[in-house]
């Protein structure tokens, strides 16, 4: 199946914060319950952390940051070091952000500015993470964000759950149904969220066309190879490819860099 980059609500400047944060939050919700679909991502992880030797993760494209967060616990626990992590986001919420510094480990910092995956700010040191985030950025974009980690000489991996397949299509709809039975459970609890659930159904319908359109503009292995491809040469290590994820029968997209030692 080609890859089509078509319209999702998210990425509109005019589409409302809150239902964008909504949206995100349930992404969140589902994404930080588990560590094991990510295992045989975080193991590799783990390694081009010992290679970079960082101390830091900075997430892009955090929404929520609940993958990031149990990655990086998942990290501290295989390093048998600190690992801190910096959720970032092109639209950051205020009031996400309020709700989080009280409930996150003192571990997890979160970044107020809007930081594009495309330009990270040198004032951001660390591992570049993008979890379920890279389809956001068109081919150009997506070139960009592997460049602008390559000439800051930071290490950068990436990871997608969802893949171009009817299978991942039609689970990530099913999956939308549970957004109906846990979003009274999701925190903070808004009394807002529930109304643009179940009155004014606008969060499950946007999280249904959106999920599925992630899946159209998901870029598989040999795609992101062509992009590091198109990278100058910059003494970089890549690995990149599909793993199984435990328990499902599914396979995680994934694509790793880290620069050689000098
Ligand atoms: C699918 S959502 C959340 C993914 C989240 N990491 C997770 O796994 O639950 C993708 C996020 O990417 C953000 N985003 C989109 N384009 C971006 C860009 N160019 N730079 C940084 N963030 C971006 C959106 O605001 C949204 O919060």
């Amino acid at each position: 199946m080609a890859r089509i980059h078509a319209f999702e609500f998210e990425d509109q400047t005019w589409f409302p914060g809150v239902v964008r944060e909504y949206m995100t939050d349930f992404l969140s919700h589902m994404g930080g319950w588990s560590k094991i679909p990510y295992q045989p991502f975080i193991e590799r992880l783990a390694d081009a952390l010992r290679r970079t030797g960082d101390a830091r993760v900075v997430d892009l494209c955090s929404g929520g940051g609940g993958p990031a967060v149990v990655i990086a616990e998942e990290l501290r626990s295989r390093l048998g070091r600190p690992v801190e992590v910096v959720l970032t986001d092109l639209y950051p919420s205020s009031s996400r952000q309020a709700h989080a510094r009280s409930v996150l480990p003192t571990w997890v910092e979160l970044e107020a500015r809007p930081i594009d995956a495309q330009r990270v700010p040198p004032d951001l040191p660390g591992f570049r993470l993008v979890c379920n985030g890279f389809h956001h950025l068109r081919p150009h974009e997506a070139r960009a964000c592997l460049l602008d980690a390559v000439t800051s000489r930071r290490g950068l991996a990436l990871v997608e759950l969802t893949q171009r397949s009817p299978f991942t299509m039609l689970q990530v709809a099913l999956g939308t149904v549970t957004l109906l039975a846990v979003s009274p459970f999701i925190k903070p609890f808004r009394w807002s969220r529930l109304l643009l659930t179940y009155v004014l159904p606008i969060v499950p319908l946007c999280t249904l066309w959106d999920g599925i359109v992630s899946c159209l503009r998901v870029y598989d292995p040999d795609e992101l190879a062509a992009l590091v491809g198109e990278l100058p040469d910059c003494g970089y290590r890549w690995e990149y490819g599909r793993l199984s994820v435990p328990r499902m029968p599914n396979e995680l997209t994934y694509l790793i860099g880290t620069p050689d030692p000098r």
